[in-house]
């Protein structure tokens, strides 16, 4: 896709109305759906499961991309891409066979995403990028919604948008991220851009004037293809 990709991640929306909210961002101008899927081990949170993906399925015809905040992930790769993943990215630090969950993720027919903390080196996931559709440099420690953007991601996301030329793999981040962290987030060579709070604080009235705002956040570093 060109241009900037936004993903709203409903980890910020009501949880008590999920499918409502799924549609209502959708139809605001999201671009993907993004769901953070956590474990209470990998993270010290716990979300939500493929049952409830499959479940918001019916509710939009975006891109789903799923977060994997769980370790171990392998055993559950299956019952994701069954309920309705389009993307799914596991995290580098999540477990010792990384080559073998990313290959379980294409062999499953999905795009496959690798994932970093904040704290992990651009180098962890060189390796990789023959077997990547995606990267998701995280801007902040996952787990919870809400907190503030790692300026020293920044650096990290450049190193990976120099290692993918003449790849065409998508630079997604996600934490933080705001109409104003979008322009450094787009400088530095992402292209796709979660956002949690800056979306949905404030309810459904605000979402298309919200997703619009990151958008032309992102698109104001250049018009032109993003992904590398
Ligand atoms: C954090 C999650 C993010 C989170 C982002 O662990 O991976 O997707 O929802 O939320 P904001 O945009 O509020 O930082
Ligand atoms: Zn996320």
């Amino acid at each position: 896709m060109n241009g900037p990709i936004i993903s709203p991640s409903i980890l910020s929306a009501d949880f008590a109305k999920l499918g409502e909210e799924v549609r209502a961002v959708s139809e605001a101008g999201a671009d993907w759906i993004h769901l953070d899927v956590m474990d209470g081990h990998f993270v010290p949170n716990i979300t939500f499961g493929p049952a409830v993906i499959k479940a918001l399925r019916p509710h939009s015809a975006k891109h789903f991309d799923v977060h994997l905040m769980i370790a171990p992930a392998d055993p559950y790769l299956a019952a994701f891409a069954e309920a309705g993943a389009d993307t799914i990215s596991v995290h580098v630090e999540a477990g010792p066979h990384i080559h073998r969950s990313l290959q379980a993720i294409r062999n499953l027919g999905k795009r496959a995403g690798i994932a970093l903390n904040p704290g992990t080196p651009a180098s962890a996931v060189e390796p990789l990028l023959d077997l990547v559709d995606l990267v998701l440099v995280m801007t902040v420690n996952p787990g919870f919604g809400g907190q503030s953007f790692i300026p020293s991601t920044l650096e990290t996301i450049a190193r990976i948008r120099a290692m993918c030329a003449g790849r065409e793999i998508d630079i997604e981040v996600d934490g933080g991220i705001d109409p104003e962290t979008v322009i450094l987030a787009a400088r530095a060579g992402a292209n796709a851009f979660v956002a949690g709070n800056a979306v949905f604080k404030g309810g459904p009235a605000g979402y298309s004037e919200r997703i619009a705002a990151i958008r032309a956040g992102a698109a104001s570093m250049g018009g032109g293809p993003l992904s590398c």
